[in-house]
């Protein structure tokens, strides 16, 4: 008898698909433009070789890491990625539970359909928030009050996205949320709903009411705001990752966005080692776009980064199984890291070091 469910991530897709309408699977799965950052994340990761070390006693291994200061059972977390209820009907509270289960962290999307308060509770690890920031600075501190009650351990700010991407799936499809859900969390009073008015639906939304004027100004008064540690997600320049470690923050993630904002952005992979140099160990570094496989994990961690971040494998999980699907992506994907690291000749993950990209 043969295999018949997914055995990995990316067979998780093609289940997805044909669970999801048209448009959320255009929402989930699109990028911006032609897709070209899109594309080369993942064929980043895939044309990098792995020089694996002989004869290294991998008898007893440990994938175990601490990200911020947190044990995590192996270096992968989960990106935040809008709308869940679009996959599943318990949405954020099914990936929270199987991603607390598999002894790693979620990042809330500010784009969730859900209570951050219920995500929390349903969560037996740690939850990180991600932050978009309001042309209202009052709104933004009022929610970042709202997320540190709840129990939020990092607040996760997204810099790539001063204007929105131009992803042209959602255009078509005039991208709307379905009138049973709601933004739970963009508002400190809790829910807001929007329809296309023409065009991407959250594209006009997100227009209306997140802040273009976005400066470094405003690191340094979120880090005023707040007494939890700080991610900046969306850096791809060193020049700019020294910056972000100037102003305080205790990662710095390597991120364009799954290639949804600006198209022809490199690939995370080509820029994840010069930003780590930089960044030089003063802050964590953490890195996502296109990872799908364990390998791809190793050859990040190998590169300088900390950790790196999946986001629409979650999704495609969700979107299959519910909870059980996110569950099944989290137990492939740790399966593969710790084969990859034995084959590498890795007994734990501070082995995983740069000479695995090429010996000197
Ligand atoms: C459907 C979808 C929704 C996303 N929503 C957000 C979001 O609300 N906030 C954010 O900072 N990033 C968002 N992202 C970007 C992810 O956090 C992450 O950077 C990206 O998905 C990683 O690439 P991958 O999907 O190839 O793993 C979203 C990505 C996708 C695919």
């Amino acid at each position: 008898m043969t295999q018949s469910g997914p055995l990995n991530l990316r067979e998780y897709a093609a289940l997805a698909k044909t669970n999801l309408s048209e448009m959320a699977w255009g929402y989930y799965a699109g990028g911006a433009d032609d897709e070209v950052t899109l594309r080369e994340n993942e064929m980043a990761w895939g044309r990098a070789r792995l020089h694996y070390r002989i004869l290294a006693d991998v008898a007893k291994r440990s994938t175990q890491t601490r990200i911020l200061g947190k044990e995590l059972s192996f270096p992968v977390l989960a990106a935040p990625t809008a709308f869940h209820r679009l996959a599943d009907d318990q949405g954020e509270v099914a990936t929270a539970r199987a991603t607390t289960a598999a002894g790693t962290a979620m990042i809330l999307s500010s784009l969730s359909t859900v209570d951050v308060e219920e995500v929390t509770a349903a969560a037996t690890g740690p939850i990180l928030f991600q932050l978009y920031m309001y042309r209202d600075r009052g709104i933004s501190r009022d929610l970042l009050r709202r997320v540190e009650d709840a129990g939020c351990q990092a607040i996760v700010l997204t810099v790539d996205a001063p204007i929105w991407g131009n992803r042209e799936s959602d255009v078509r499809d005039k991208f709307s949320l379905p009138g049973h859900m709601e933004i739970r969390n963009l508002l400190p009073e809790g829910t807001l709903s929007f329809s296309s008015h023409g065009g991407s639906g959250l594209a006009e939304f997100c227009h209306e009411h997140l802040d273009p004027g976005l400066r470094w100004e405003d690191v340094e008064w979120l880090r005023a705001a707040t007494k939890l540690p700080i991610v900046v997600k969306g850096v791809c320049r060193p020049d700019d990752a020294i910056r972000a470690v100037q102003s305080g923050v205790s990662a710095v993630l390597v991120s364009n966005h799954g290639g949804r904002q600006l198209d022809t952005a490199p690939a995370t992979f080509d820029v994840l080692p010069a930003v780590c140099e930089a960044v030089d160990e003063k802050a964590e570094v953490w890195v996502d776009g296109g990872i799908r496989r364990g390998t791809d994990v190793i050859k990040a961690i190998a590169s300088g980064a900390n950790a790196v971040l999946i986001g629409r494998p979650i999704l495609w999980g969700l979107a299959a199984q519910g909870e059980a699907g996110v569950a099944d992506i989290w137990s492939m994907l740790h399966d593969e890291f710790d084969r990859a690291m034995a084959l590498c000749g890795c007994a734990s993950v501070d082995q995983i070091t740069a000479d695995l990209l090429g010996p000197s």
